[in-house]
């Protein structure tokens, strides 16, 4: 199993996964929004076939009124049954959150989740060390409540920032290569984000 930055063939692939995995579903557009806009911060698990068994889509959102720098969100994130409990969510979680800090300084990262889904609940707050913020009362479309929540990425920042400059260095120019593919696009969505 090996877990990479999505690439743009990656995305059809990514959208068949989520239509199998969730109730929320998105036109093609907006998942080539994601990729070529933050072509950084969308992450794929793999079988050693090279099929896609799992994904997080992810996006940056610009600061809140008082806030001084942005922050991810993640739009997404499903994995095939058979390949569930492996701790791939998780690791998937941990990369698009790490590029979100090393690509763009991101604070914290934000998302949306049913009240009854009880796995990703426990994955969140259990694994991943996200808090609930609020309840936004019948944000999903049939009825049912989300909880918004957050996750405090200082640690995963100053984890970076201890590492050695040329480090750093090698990273950003691996960054800017993938970066410099990047079409930019805007497009919506049917539906609400995970
Ligand atoms: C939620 C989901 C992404 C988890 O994927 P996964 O790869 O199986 O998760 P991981 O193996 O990384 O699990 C990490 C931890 O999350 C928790 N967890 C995951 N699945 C769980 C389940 N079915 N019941 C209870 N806890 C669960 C556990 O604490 C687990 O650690 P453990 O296996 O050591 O006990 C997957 O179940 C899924 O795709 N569900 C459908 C789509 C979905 O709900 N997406 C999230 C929308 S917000």
């Amino acid at each position: 199993m090996n877990i990479r930055c999505a690439k743009p063939e990656d995305l059809m692939n990514m959208q068949h996964c989520n239509l199998l995995c969730l109730p929320e579903n998105y036109q093609m557009k907006y998942y080539f929004y994601h990729g070529l806009t933050w072509p950084q911060v969308s992450y794929v698990a793999e079988d050693d076939k090279g099929n896609i068994v799992g994904y997080v889509l992810a996006k940056m959102e610009e600061p809140e009124p008082g806030e001084e720098s942005t922050h991810g969100h993640i739009t997404s994130l499903a994995v095939k049954r058979s390949y569930r409990r492996l701790g791939l969510a998780q690791k998937l979680m941990n990369q698009a959150s790490k590029a979100m800090v090393e690509c763009f300084n991101a604070q914290y990262v934000s998302l949306h989740v049913r009240k009854s889904n009880r796995a990703a609940l426990n994955l969140y707050t259990n694994s991943l060390g996200f808090k609930i913020l609020e309840i936004e009362p019948k944000y999903y479309a049939d009825g049912e409540d989300a909880y918004s929540m957050r996750r405090d990425l200082s640690e995963l920042a100053s984890a970076t920032n201890d590492r050695p400059l040329d480090h750093i260095q090698e990273m950003m120019e691996e960054r800017m290569v993938i970066t410099d593919h990047r079409v930019f696009g805007h497009g919506g969505h049917d539906g609400h984000c995970c």
